[in-house]
């Protein structure tokens, strides 16, 4: 007999065939408050999950009482709590390896996009203030032989880094739990503490993953140590930063810009004050967000929820000592 599997995102033809031809499907094109009662019923039959966009609190937990494996169509996992299915024995998938290079160069764009201001004056040429040659009040900072203070040197950070030492002979620091001695060697990174990074980068550019220590870590006080020339730069979770504060530093002047992937609630409400700040670069979770990336990331998710309902936790799981 096919296993039950729920899939709560949409993915290109092919890969639901592929998943279709192991497993018996119910497909939810995403979870809204229409289909969600539909959802929670399907999760009843459940060995298998997959998709993104749905936090798997509790509730969904207790729904799904058959699961065995969950995959997830992204490399952050915070949507699920890996505590609670190492108890239960649920292998956690994901997509590390394939985003890399897409996401750092999502990020690398909004380092430059906030300091050479680019949204702001496209907009303002797209409005025909573009009058008279400019001066200095549309001037921007230089990227090029500047510090960036990479937060979190995983594998992002590392490519974002790559980039940043490679491309515009920038100064690179890290702050990460452990050392990295390929970009100490490959890049010349310096590992600092979290408050040298942020008193020394003209640009804080953070990738670390959403944790519980994490959560905040962009705060009042740690947008205090920045510099008033600086910028931060997110491609991590929305919630590693304190957005309040954040509003707060953007608009006294406490730090120059920010360029922004992600947020603390998703999408942005339209009448967050973010929105409202010219020196905000704001984009939609558009990190891994390229067709060819998109699909990789896809393809990853089938093959590794596939792997974990036939027993091979080998590859891209999160739990792997965790047995049913
Ligand atoms: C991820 O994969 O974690 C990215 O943030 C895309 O959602």
């Amino acid at each position: 007999m096919k296993p039950n599997i729920v899939l709560y995102r949409k993915i290109p033809d092919d890969l639901f065939a592929r998943l279709q031809e192991q497993c018996q499907v119910t497909f939810f094109d995403g979870i809204n408050a229409d289909n969600r009662a539909a959802f929670i019923e399907a999760l009843a039959e459940a060995e298998g999950v997959i998709g993104t966009g749905v936090k798997f609190t509790d509730e969904l937990m207790a729904a799904a009482p058959k699961l065995k494996a969950a995959s997830t169509i992204t490399v952050g996992y915070d949507d699920f709590d890996v505590a609670k299915l190492s108890e239960r024995g649920v292998a956690l998938m994901h997509t590390p390896g394939v985003l890399t290079e897409t996401t750092a160069d999502t990020i690398f764009t909004l380092v430059l996009c906030a300091a050479r201001r680019i949204t702001e004056l496209a907009e303002k040429v797209k409005n025909g203030e573009w009058q008279s040659s400019i001066g200095p009040d549309w001037y921007g900072s230089n990227v090029h032989g500047k510090t960036i203070g990479i937060l979190g040197m995983g594998r992002i950070g590392y490519a974002v880094a790559k980039r940043a030492h490679f491309g515009f002979d920038m100064n690179v620091i890290y702050y990460n739990r452990s050392a990295k001695p390929e970009a100490e060697q490959q890049l010349n990174a310096r590992r600092c503490s979290l408050d040298e990074v942020l008193k020394e980068a003209d640009f804080v550019c953070n990738v670390l993953p959403l944790t519980p220590e994490t959560h905040h870590i962009i705060n009042r006080d740690t947008l205090a140590k920045m510099n008033p020339s600086a910028f931060f730069i997110n491609g991590g979770r929305g919630a590693s930063v304190d957005e309040a504060a954040l509003v707060e530093a953007l608009k006294s002047g406490g730090i120059q810009g920010a360029g922004l992937d992600v947020f603390e609630k998703e999408p942005l409400p339209v009448n967050s004050e973010l929105l409202t700040l010219p020196n905000v670069v704001a984009l939609p979770h558009i990190g891994s967000a390229t067709h060819e990336t998109r699909y990789a990331m896809s393809k990853l998710a089938v093959e590794n929820l596939l792997a974990a309902l036939n027993g091979d936790r080998s590859k891209n799981c999160v739990n792997p000592s965790v047995t049913q």
